[in-house]
């Protein structure tokens, strides 16, 4: 298998670590890297780098598009030589439908559309994935592993990719932005912003390992929000202004958005 990337940047940098510890790829001309800038800003060894598609004669099977959607066109048409028929193309553009992608590409490919998030870099991310009705069971299974490779996968339809891209993608910047906000919280003389920030990460971390082992949510938090208690107090502060409401809200903005984005 020979696999193209065309973007350079945040994912798919995340994809292709994850592929070659993958160990699936060990040849270093498995994987090319198309990037409209010059190979000398780069530092990875395993791949052969090009400036455009005008550069390359090879067949690749799989084609990842990884540029911002904005620029999804202009990236496909400046490296269109390399696409051909019966190829895959998988795109992370976040709200570019497979349809679109068909219009620009106009060959007989099979698209993967697949929403990864940004704990990629860490092989953690949460990725859904939907295929077109064309796609070859056999191709399927190697792309669903290549994101294996960087994390966990569901398949999902189409018509779910918004509601994903807004709980999952954007998920990360939810909860770091409630790490943010409980940062803003708390004065005391002898721990340093330093010191607070780590133990508020060990709190997050230690809450969802409890999350991962507890059947019951509502039950484990009633264990720490005794009645009468400091907890209790809060959580009907955040009872009182809505909180459940604010947060659902917001991913129903962000679920338009991305249904805005598609155009
Ligand atoms: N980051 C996330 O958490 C996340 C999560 C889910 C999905 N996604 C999707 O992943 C895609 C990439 O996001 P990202 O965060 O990786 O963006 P990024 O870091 O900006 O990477 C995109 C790279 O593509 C390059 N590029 C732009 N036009 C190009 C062209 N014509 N030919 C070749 N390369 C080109 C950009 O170069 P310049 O900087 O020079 O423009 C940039 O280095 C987006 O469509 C996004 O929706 C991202």
């Amino acid at each position: 298998m020979k696999i193209a990337f065309i973007g350079y940047g945040n994912m798919s940098s995340a994809l292709i670590s994850g592929v070659l510890s993958s160990g699936k790829f060990n040849n270093s001309n498995d994987i090319t890297i198309f990037h409209n800038k010059k190979k000398s800003e780069f530092n990875l060894e395993k791949c052969i780098f090009l400036e455009s598609g005008s550069e390359s004669k090879d067949y690749f099977d799989i084609i990842f598009l990884c540029v911002k959607p904005k620029d999804i066109e202009k990236a496909i048409n400046q490296n269109i030589n390399i696409f051909r028929d019966n190829q895959s193309v998988v795109s992370v553009a976040a709200g570019v439908c497979i349809s679109s992608l068909k219009k620009i590409i106009k060959k007989n490919v099979s698209i993967t559309r697949a929403m990864p998030n940004l704990c990629a870099i860490y092989n953690e991310s949460i990725t859904g994935i939907c295929n077109s009705n064309e796609s070859d069971t056999e191709r399927k299974n190697y792309i669903e592993d290549i994101f294996r490779s960087i994390g966990h996968v569901r398949k999902i339809n189409e018509d779910e990719m918004h509601e994903f891209t807004a709980l999952f993608g954007s998920g990360p910047a939810y909860l770091m932005y409630f790490y943010e906000a409980l940062m803003e919280c708390g004065n005391f003389k002898n721990i340093s912003n330093e010191d607070k920030s780590l133990l508020l990460m060990h709190l997050l971390n230690s809450t969802s390992k409890m999350l991962f082992v507890t059947k019951d949510v509502k039950k484990l938090r009633s264990t720490v929000a005794s009645k009468g208690g400091t907890t209790e107090a809060a959580i009907e502060s955040l009872e009182e202004k809505n909180f459940k409401k604010i947060i659902s809200k917001a991913i129903e903005v962000a679920k338009k958005r991305s249904i805005d984005l598609s155009g």
